[in-house]
């Protein structure tokens, strides 16, 4: 047992997600899908990982001490995650926030006594300049006194987080991981677990998803969106290309019908991010075919998105 962890820790509940094969989603003559249920984190979001890493690395290193604040910005996510782990350990938590996410995500973050901030969006949509008047408003609070700005978007303690996840990936499967894929916002996902994975000898194929809408990567051009977390719009500093040669764009149309197709006809209830990471991995799965194996996550629950039109009955309809 860590001696930093007690056991009957609330922390110990983070990380050790189940991973599941998608039994109708498929075609028949694809690749085995297989989805790491990231929504089992107590905050029901992967990003539990990197907030537990990105507070604990600090403490360790003397740069968050008792008494400090802790300052971020986040669409909402991280914030929750921040916001659980600073409850925890009794760190004052000051987040950045706009009302282009998921009103859920701010009272998660109010819930677990934060104090937020919200930026406003230009009609609920997700712009390139949105993140910017985010991290600016972030920056001066973290210019204050006594605080520690966990500035997740260049904390290589963000993508270490993910590493167990990739870890416990190789560990779950019988055989190989031929491709693993995933969404991109700050890449500590995507880079982590697949450092992860290298680290038990995987030579899987990594590939990078960003909404056909904001394609970056894969077109040199930002947009507007409404995936959560995503699509920033700018080169983020953890994505390593030499890790992550290929990104790929996927129709946001895609990833809500899919969100809607793994509640109802799999039992797998996740967000909008999470659709767009199975739609992606599903057509992937059929240019690869049978017998290779694909992973991807489902990234948080989808109650985090009940509020919003992804599960509406009137989307429901076809
Ligand atoms: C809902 C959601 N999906 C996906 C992501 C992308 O994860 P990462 O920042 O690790 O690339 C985020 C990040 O904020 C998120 O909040």
């Amino acid at each position: 047992m860590d001696a930093a962890r007690p056991g009957g820790s609330l922390l110990e509940a983070i990380g050790s997600t189940p991973l599941v094969r998608l039994r109708k989603l498929p075609a028949p003559d694809s690749a085995a899908v297989w989805v790491k249920l990231e929504y089992f984190n107590p905050t029901g979001s992967y990003k539990d990982r990197m907030a537990l890493n990105m507070i604990e690395s600090a403490e360790a290193r003397g740069d968050l001490r008792p008494g400090m604040t802790v300052v971020e910005w986040t669409g909402g996510s991280t914030g929750s995650s921040l916001a659980m782990i600073c409850a925890f350990k009794g760190y004052r938590l000051k987040v950045v926030t706009s009302d282009a996410f998921a009103r859920e995500k701010i009272r998660t973050m109010q819930a677990f006594g934060a104090e937020v901030i919200i930026v406003p969006s230009d009609g609920g949509k997700i712009t390139p300049d949105l993140f910017g008047r985010m991290a600016e408003q972030a920056k001066s609070l973290a210019q204050e006194e006594n605080t520690f700005y966990t500035a997740q978007m260049g904390n290589p303690d963000n993508a270490a987080g993910y590493e167990p996840m990739g870890r416990e990936i190789a560990a779950q499967l019988d055989g190989p991981v031929d491709l693993f894929c995933g969404a991109v916002g700050s890449a500590g996902m995507l880079m982590g677990a697949a450092r992860g994975l290298r680290s038990r000898g995987s030579e899987a194929r990594i590939i990078a998803f960003e909404p056909a809408s904001a394609p970056f990567f894969s077109a040199g051009t930002a947009g507007p969106h409404r995936v959560e977390g995503i699509g920033l719009g700018y080169r983020v500093p953890l994505m390593d290309e030499a890790l992550c040669p290929e990104v790929r764009p996927v129709e946001e149309s895609a990833a809500r019908a899919t969100a809607r197709r793994l509640a109802g006809e799999e039992g797998i209830f996740a967000g909008t991010s999470s659709g767009l990471n199975v739609a992606g991995a599903l057509e992937i799965a059929g240019e690869l075919g049978p017998g290779k194996t694909v992973v991807t996550v489902a990234v948080d629950s989808g109650l985090k998105y009940l509020s919003g039109d992804l599960f509406s009955p009137e989307a429901a309809q076809p």
